[in-house]
């Protein structure tokens, strides 16, 4: 990859991407086409499997689709698959009983069913399966990821095929989650302003927050849009993108040009309409397809209680049908291999499940 030069040639990218992929929200707002409902033979069949993953031994970190066994679920999550990797990229699947449940088995359940997705990756350098999206009183300006906060977060994507979040307890107020298609979000950038078709696919040297992979820089570079095997990905983090001009001096530095890049998804994501905003229940599981979709969050605030906090189960999912990525992703996602790539492996990462913060 030759630093400051777009990494594809740029006459073979198609101006425009069509089909379900891209999508505004202001067509789906008004719609529950994108909720599905859990039926009762569906939450039976899920009981069971935990039942019989519990009689296992085996530990949570090492759960596989053979010791969750599911049978009638296998077509309804297949389905969910091809929505999230051929479809619009997201889905919301509502109403699963966790406060029945308690935490080990909804999140034994929760992690049974993404791993018929496909393999379970560590979402940070710990080595978590088990994300915990929690405000831990962190802050970014001393170096923490958003997630540890109570904090806006900006539209991005995450270093996996596929994110979940399982909503245990939402806010006293806010933490509203919005997604939004980057592949509409190309096509309405192209048509403002083609002449940054060159600056959005040159890479983008971008903050790893010091989860940093053996024999790699503390930044990674990767352009925002990626056009590879007729598929447009996108791979999008304002904020580390900035950190690392501020942290890293030999980091190279960003063009005029693609700063407007970054200065045009914003403005173009705060349109009204052109995102689609989304409020969690507890039981909830959003997924979304990061190569087609950024999320967002507002500013949250929490009950005076603890143990009222707003409190979030993210997993990091790779199916072996994920689409094929350039070579150069694997300086993020550690291989470019379908079902085995994305994640944040450091030395020493051990793979395990906390239940707790
Ligand atoms: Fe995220």
């Amino acid at each position: 990859m030759q630093l400051g030069q777009p990494v594809t040639a740029i006459g073979s990218i198609p101006r425009s991407i069509q089909g379900d992929c891209a999508w505004h929200g202001k067509e789906i707002q008004g719609s529950s086409s994108w909720i599905v409902h859990w039926t009762p033979e569906q939450i039976t069949e899920l009981e069971a499997a935990a039942a019989h993953f519990s009689k296992t031994g085996i530990a949570l970190e090492n759960i596989t689709p053979e010791s969750f066994p599911l049978q009638k679920l296998k077509p309804f999550i297949a389905d969910v698959l091809h929505t999230l990797l051929q479809g619009r990229g997201f889905v919301m699947l509502r109403g699963l009983p966790i406060k029945e449940w308690g935490i080990e088995k909804a999140a034994c359940i929760y992690m049974g069913i993404g791993r018929h997705m496909g393999s379970l990756r560590s979402s940070n350098g710990k080595g978590h399966l088990l994300g915990h999206v929690r405000d831990q009183g962190a802050k970014v300006e001393a170096g923490a990821r958003f997630y540890q906060t109570n904090k806006k977060l900006d539209y991005h994507t995450d270093s996996a095929d596929i994110v979940g979040l399982l909503c245990l307890q939402k806010a006293k107020e806010g933490g509203e989650s919005f997604i939004a298609s980057s592949m509409a979000l190309y096509n309405e950038m192209v048509k403002r302003r083609p002449d940054l078709i060159p600056a959005m696919f040159t890479p983008y040297p971008t903050d790893r927050r010091g989860e940093v992979p053996e024999g790699r820089d503390p930044w990674f570079e990767i352009p925002i849009f990626n056009w590879y095997q007729g598929q447009l990905s996108c791979v999008y983090l304002r904020h580390y993108i900035e950190e690392a001009q501020t942290r890293f001096p030999n980091a190279p530095r960003l063009s005029q040009e693609q700063i407007e890049v970054m200065d045009l998804i914003d403005t173009i994501l705060q349109e009204p309409g052109f995102a689609l905003q989304m409020a969690f229940e507890p039981g909830d599981i959003q997924l979304l397809h990061n190569h087609q979709i950024l999320h967002s969050r507002n500013d949250f605030h929490n009950w005076p209680e603890p143990e009222r906090a707003r409190h979030l189960l993210r997993l990091w999912i790779a199916p072996k049908t994920g689409r094929p990525l350039p070579e150069y992703f694997a300086s993020r996602w550690g291989s470019v291999t379908p079902g085995d790539r994305g994640g944040i492996i450091v030395p020493g990462t051990k793979l395990s499940v906390e239940l707790s913060v």
